[in-house]
């Protein structure tokens, strides 16, 4: 890949048509910034640490012809939700650049009420194919589709595994062209949910906390991960030794 080349977007009529299709999303930046989704108003220098980690993700991913990204950790409030949107947001001001990002923590969806979100739809009928992209996706700016979900989901593995979700997530990437796709999973060790869910993804980036996440924790996950799909990184988050905020 040449760097002062990047591969452009389709500018498709019918593409653009979909994008802008989808209801427009308004985001009070200093509440986010207050749920620490930084890169919205850049309000804080770990602004800069979430744009060296887009960057060297989007490299990997065009380098190797992929899009989907699941994010998750070993055990919960590592920081997946946050760092998932922070790259988010870093990604949409990357212009030449289509993404897309869907709270697929089925059982505790965060990212509508970290954003305050009205009238979110539900993702569980998006993957059964109940609901269309505009009933389930909002669109913050030009090139970033946000899709929260309103209500928890019972049996979260069965429904990440099926046909049907599988179909759905299909047609949106036929529909939208994104150049990324960004799943907020939840933790690895308390569901099956993401070992459900990798077989729909080019790779994984692995949150770890640095007050919280044991070596051996990391070790097992990322092993495990390894085994079934692209480990893409692991950022060790919530680090008190380092001046950024997040490590990558
Ligand atoms: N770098 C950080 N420094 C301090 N606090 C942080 C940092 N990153 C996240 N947090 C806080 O930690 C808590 C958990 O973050 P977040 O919800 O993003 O984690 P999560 O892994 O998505 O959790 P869950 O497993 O519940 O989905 C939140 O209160 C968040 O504001
Ligand atoms: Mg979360």
């Amino acid at each position: 890949m040449d760097d002062r080349n990047p591969v452009l977007p389709e500018s498709l009529g019918v593409v653009r048509g979909v994008w802008e299709g989808l209801p427009q999303l308004v985001i009070d930046h200093d509440l986010a910034a207050n749920n620490r989704v930084i890169t919205l108003n850049r309000s804080s220098q770990a602004h800069a640490a979430f744009d060296m980690m887009r960057t060297k993700l989007l490299r990997l991913l065009r380098e190797n012809n992929w899009t989907s990204v699941a994010i998750t950790s070993p055990t919960p409030a590592c920081g997946k939700t946050c760092i998932t949107l922070n790259l988010a947001f870093s990604l949409a001001n990357q212009k030449d650049c289509r993404t897309v990002l869907i709270d697929l923590d089925l059982r505790r969806p965060q990212i509508g009420k970290t954003l305050a979100i009205k009238n979110q739809g539900s993702i569980e009928s998006f993957l059964k194919g109940d609901a269309g992209l505009r009933e389930t996706f909002f669109r913050y700016g030009d090139n970033l589709a946000i899709g929260p979900n309103r209500q928890a989901v019972h049996f979260s593995a069965e429904l990440l595994q099926s046909a049907a979700a599988s179909k759905s997530l299909h047609e949106m990437r036929r529909e939208i062209k994104p150049d990324v796709i960004l799943y907020d999973l939840p933790p690895m060790l308390s569901t099956d949910d993401v070992l459900a869910f990798l077989p729909n993804v080019d790779g994984v980036i692995l949150v770890a906390a640095s007050d919280q996440s044991t070596v051996s924790e990391v070790d097992m996950c990322e092993q495990s991960l390894r085994e079934k799909t692209n480990v893409l990184g692991v950022v060790l988050n919530k680090s008190h030794y380092s001046q950024e905020q997040y490590g990558y």
